[in-house]
């Protein structure tokens, strides 16, 4: 029998993927679940096959060049593959796999979750109910916004923004989008398209970011393009923290420009802009978009059946690069 290739897991993953890992691989896991420096992760990859890698695992040009010759496939515990430099990967021959669609529907509650939780004051009441300050209940007491009849502004269509989409329309939500290309109308399923993203803005009362973190989407959301947005509006984001420009979208949620922000990721996690923390009006969850049992063993197994192709010597079905 060949002997098993040998996989670097960079992260504690749910037991049944690890059970799996450890049944087909050689598998190095880290059950204590530290993140590894660049250095520590290139000794450990020493030998290896393979890496199994999450979004907290930066494998810049630089990282990716100093990996041993012996590993061949980087697969990704994640839909979003920006922790990884894309071009450096496929310069040094590295093929890079990521675990689309299984989480769309758990981002997709997570980002109806950001707008409710934006528009009706949840984190502050909640904060309130624990610190035992709820005086009385009152016709004028702690009163938000109702989205029903609103119009929800999807930045990027694809299959989470989509299934967004679908859950916002049964709050009564119109559905707006903006999307690199204009959907079939199967697909648009009524929503109107918008074709810039400036024009979107000001359409949308809700905005939820669905976008990939590309050079092209490097603060989109910024100071210009925050103005566009009809006074009053809120920001959703489960997408990457970096498609908002902090500063930016703390000032207008400051000033009352923008009643509120609802967000799941953030620019250096978990080091967020400590402004964001000062704002009753944002709403603030720690990147919990796919954190279900259900979706993150659907990333693991997408994971390891895109590595158990390529060490078959077929193509991974998610292969990036
Ligand atoms: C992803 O898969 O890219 C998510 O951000 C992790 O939840």
């Amino acid at each position: 029998m060949a002997a098993q290739p040998t996989i670097l897991v960079t992260r504690k993953l749910p037991e049944a993927v690890e059970a799996r890992l450890q049944r087909d691989y050689a598998a190095r896991l880290n059950p204590d679940d530290t993140v590894f420096s660049a250095d520590e992760l290139i000794s450990r990859a020493a030998g290896a096959d393979g890496l199994l890698v999450c979004p907290t695992d930066k494998l810049s040009a630089a990282v990716i060049e100093r990996l041993p010759q012996s590993i061949r496939i980087a697969a990704s515990f994640s839909v979003g593959y920006d922790h990884i430099d894309i071009e450096a990967a496929q310069a040094r021959g590295l093929v890079v796999t990521n675990t689309p669609d299984v989480l769309s529907d758990a981002t997709a509650e997570i980002a109806i979750l950001l707008m409710l939780g934006a528009a009706r004051r949840a984190g502050e009441g909640e904060r309130l109910v624990r610190a035992d300050g709820w005086t009385s209940w009152s016709p004028t007491f702690m009163l938000g916004r109702q989205v029903t009849g609103r119009r929800f502004g999807v930045l990027g269509m694809g299959k989470i923004g989509r299934i967004t989409a679908e859950r916002a329309r049964s709050f009564g939500m119109e559905i707006h989008y903006h999307n690199r290309n204009r959907l079939d109308p199967a697909l648009e399923a009524g929503a109107i398209f918008h074709d810039t993203v400036d024009d979107l803005l000001r359409h949308a009362d809700v905005l939820s970011i669905h976008c990939p973190a590309t050079p092209e989407t490097d603060r989109l959301i910024n100071e210009r393009t925050l103005a566009l947005l009809p006074a009053g509006a809120i920001v959703v984001n489960t997408a990457r923290g970096n498609v908002i420009d902090d500063a930016a979208l703390i000032d207008a949620l400051r000033s009352g420009r923008l009643y509120a922000a609802g967000l799941d990721v953030f620019n250096n996690e978990p080091a967020i802009h400590p402004g964001y923390r000062t704002l009753d009006n944002a709403f603030l969850l720690p990147h919990l978009g796919s954190a279900t049992v259900e979706t993150r063993d659907a990333m693991g197994f997408r994971a390891l059946d895109n590595l158990d192709a390529f060490f078959a010597g077929k193509a991974p079905v998610d292969r990036v690069t």
